[in-house]
């Protein structure tokens, strides 16, 4: 089956066509990031008007660039939720719309079981069943995946998102948004233990998260150590490592009890924040140690993009789902309630 899949969630446009013998076949995102820059964060209307301008272009290239013809696809995946309803419906209508002008079947695709599904695009995927960190910049989840669409909540941030935190401190430090993998760079060049962050949550049993102290004692250590309004460089470094150190650690603590508590071995992450290289380093460390695997796409692919969508669609479809005629997007849409295949 070769189904072409399309996200329009947030604020990129990825378009890709993916082919269940194949593989993927073409892949092409565009970011917005340069619109929002200048206001700091995403303004939902013009990220809406600008997935307009941009989809069919993209649907048009990734068509080209795999080298086939329209008629040679035979499903069309959107991402249907959660998002910004404006910009969810964009990527609705006009999925919705070239399946039927085309014939086909067509099915809307939860964004975050995209994020998960993403590493089975790599050479060596993880086999289920498995645990999930889901790590974006709206959410924060453990789920137990036992297959697709059989998913158990394990925990969630109960306040910000990781990549949320991470895009506030980068706000905080001064640095241009979307802050995470500005805060990533810069806290590569800091030293490790000059500062200490708290690691939220830890010291209780439970698999939540919560980031939102982490941003106030980000944001008081700045205060604290601003000498008129400004930081020296190594000083803005040195926060930004420790602020990366407590995220990373928080967050390795909670995967290693999730894999003690469910007794399994394999753990993958996705999401913008699975890019984290640091992330990636200490839970590869804490997993050698239990004799565990790590999984995570290629960086392109733990950030937005149409891949995920076009491969969880794909999967879907070919288990006999499809969407009626009408167009639906869901701007909160609960995972655990997907159907299994
Ligand atoms: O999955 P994603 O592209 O969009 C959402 O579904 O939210 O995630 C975007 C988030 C942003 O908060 C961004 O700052 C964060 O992922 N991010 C990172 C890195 N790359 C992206 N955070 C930390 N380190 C990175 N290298
Ligand atoms: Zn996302």
């Amino acid at each position: 089956m070769i189904v072409l899949g399309i996200e329009t969630s947030c604020d990129e446009t990825g378009v890709a066509i993916y082919d269940s013998d194949r593989g993927l076949l073409a892949d092409a995102l565009y970011s917005q990031v340069d619109i929002h820059a200048e206001y700091g964060g995403v303004i939902p209307e013009l990220a809406s008007r600008d997935h307009i301008r941009k989809a069919m272009p993209l649907v048009r290239q990734v068509i080209a660039e795999a080298g086939i013809e329209d008629d040679a696809i035979s499903g069309v995946a959107y991402t249907a939720g959660p998002g910004l309803i404006g910009a969810l419906l964009v990527g609705a209508s006009i999925g919705r719309s070239l399946a039927m002008g085309w014939g086909v079947p067509a099915i809307g695709v939860h964004h975050m079981e995209g994020h998960l599904l993403a590493p089975m695009l790599e050479e060596s995927p993880p086999q289920f069943p498995f645990v999930a960190l889901l790590v974006s910049g709206g959410h924060t989840q453990l789920v137990k995946v036992e297959g697709i669409g059989r998913y158990e909540l394990l925990g969630e941030s109960l306040d910000d998102a990781a990549g949320e935190a991470f895009d506030k401190v980068g706000k905080m430090l001064g640095l241009p948004y979307p802050g995470g993998p500005e805060v990533a760079r810069l806290a590569a060049k800091g030293e490790a233990d000059r500062f200490e962050f708290p690691r939220p949550m830890t010291n209780r049993p439970g698999l939540d998260f919560s980031f939102s102290g982490l941003k106030t004692f980000a944001r008081n250590t700045i205060a604290e150590q601003s000498v008129d309004g400004e930081l020296d460089p190594q000083t803005r470094a040195d926060i930004a490592r420790a602020f990366e150190e407590a995220v990373v650690s928080t967050l390795a603590i909670k995967c290693r009890r999730a894999l003690e508590q469910t007794g399994l071995k394999s753990l993958i992450i996705a999401g913008g924040v699975s890019a984290n290289m640091r992330l990636r380093e200490v839970l590869e460390k804490n997993l050698a140690k239990v004799d565990g695997r790590l999984f995570y796409a290629r960086p392109s692919l733990c950030t937005d993009n149409g891949a995920m969508i076009a491969y969880a669609g794909c999967q879907r479809l070919m288990a006999g789902l499809s969407e009626d005629l009408s167009i639906q997007a869901q701007p909160r849409w609960n995972l655990e309630s997907l159907p299994a295949i």
